[in-house]
């Protein structure tokens, strides 16, 4: 089959092309390379899928191009691109999360409506759910978001459950807990935990570190997007967690303990929109697309910092990609 994956130099975009390129399907990516992080970092997650032959990456603006082009001959769009970041959805940066997360998303849809789509897969988030009523938080619990990012993240999914109920439109909008693994962003926490002990830094945490995290390993959160493209499933929304939740200082003390070295701590002042917990009931995904997370905390946490470990032994980073 041949799918769209938008935001495919992204950290997840990135690891779900090379796998829907293992499993046989022709991918075409769009990114836009955006400026949240370093473009040189986006370039490296594309290094295995550039030389496939089956892939093809076109840079480009959801907001802008022509899409009709991108679309053709795609059964699947998974929904990747957006503006993450939780604090940095505050002020005057907010234009971004509008034209990135809200009209990029309309723009698509818009584009889709009317094709024969088989799957149109939008990757939410669980910051929708603000501090939720209760953990763990099932999705028909009333989304309460606190931060701009999760109003920006609710409002592409209600977006797409409206192209859904008025055009047909087969969506499925995956609500994503804490992602990590390889390639993880650099504004998140575990990455940021892993560089600052690798440049004997301190590590600085928000809050006390008793607020808890329900973390997702990225190959979890990869098969849970490709079976809810390629399984029976639409009109839904799925939360799509790792299955277990722990603290920060948890986090911290497994880190300790994988590399072995003592941790320079900071306590920082808690962000204004980060929620104190998140915990994800799977129930849902495990029904409908078979969800079920096999990597743990700390295999996941170990395989990451392996990765950064050779990324930083590694030669330069390299300074571009074909384009189109
Ligand atoms: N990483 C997580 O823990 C997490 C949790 C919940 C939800 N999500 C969602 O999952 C998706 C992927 O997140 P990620 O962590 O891989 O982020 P990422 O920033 O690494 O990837 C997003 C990619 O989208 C691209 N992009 C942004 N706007 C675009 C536009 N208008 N046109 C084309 N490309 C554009 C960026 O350049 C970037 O490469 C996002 O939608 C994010 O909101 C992520």
């Amino acid at each position: 089959m041949k799918v769209l994956v938008t935001g495919t130099a992204g950290f997840i975009g990135s690891h779900l092309a090379e796998r829907l390129l293992a499993e046989g399907h022709d991918v075409v990516g769009v990114d836009a390379f955006t400026e949240y992080y370093d473009r040189r970092l986006k370039e490296r997650n594309l290094e295995a899928l550039v030389t496939h032959p089956n892939f093809q990456i076109v840079e480009g603006d959801l907001a802008v191009i022509d899409l009709a082009g991108l679309l053709d001959g795609c059964e699947i769009v998974f929904h990747l691109a957006a503006q993450p970041g939780v604090r940095a959805s505050w002020g005057n940066d907010f234009h971004l999360y509008l034209e990135r997360n809200l009209w990029a998303t309309q723009r698509l849809l818009e584009a889709v409506r009317d094709r024969p789509l088989h799957k149109f897969v939008f990757a939410s988030s669980s910051s929708v759910y603000g501090n939720a009523e209760r953990y763990p938080t099932v999705e028909t619990d009333v989304p309460q978001p606190i931060s701009p990012y999760g109003v920006s993240k609710l409002a592409g999914e209600r977006l797409c459950l409206a192209y859904a109920s008025s055009y047909g439109v087969p969506v499925v909008a995956l609500r994503y807990f804490t992602v990590y693994g390889p390639r993880q962003r650099p504004d998140m926490a575990f990455s940021r935990f892993i560089a600052a002990l690798s440049e004997g830094q301190e590590i600085m945490i928000y809050g006390d570190g008793k607020q808890t995290r329900d973390f997702t390993y990225v190959s979890d959160a990869v098969a849970a997007t490709v079976a809810a493209g390629f399984e029976d499933v639409s009109n839904d929304v799925v939360n799509v967690g790792g299955g277990s939740r722990v603290t920060v200082l948890d986090v911290l003390a497994l880190l300790r303990e994988i590399t072995e070295q003592e941790l320079s701590v900071r306590f920082v002042e808690t962000q204004r929109g980060d929620v104190r917990d998140t915990g994800a009931d799977i129930m849902r995904a495990r029904d409908v697309i078979g969800y079920n997370p096999r990597v743990s905390l700390s295999e996941g946490l170990f395989r990451q910092i392996e990765f950064s470990r050779a990324s930083n032994a590694a030669p330069a980073l390299p300074t571009s990609v074909p384009r189109d």
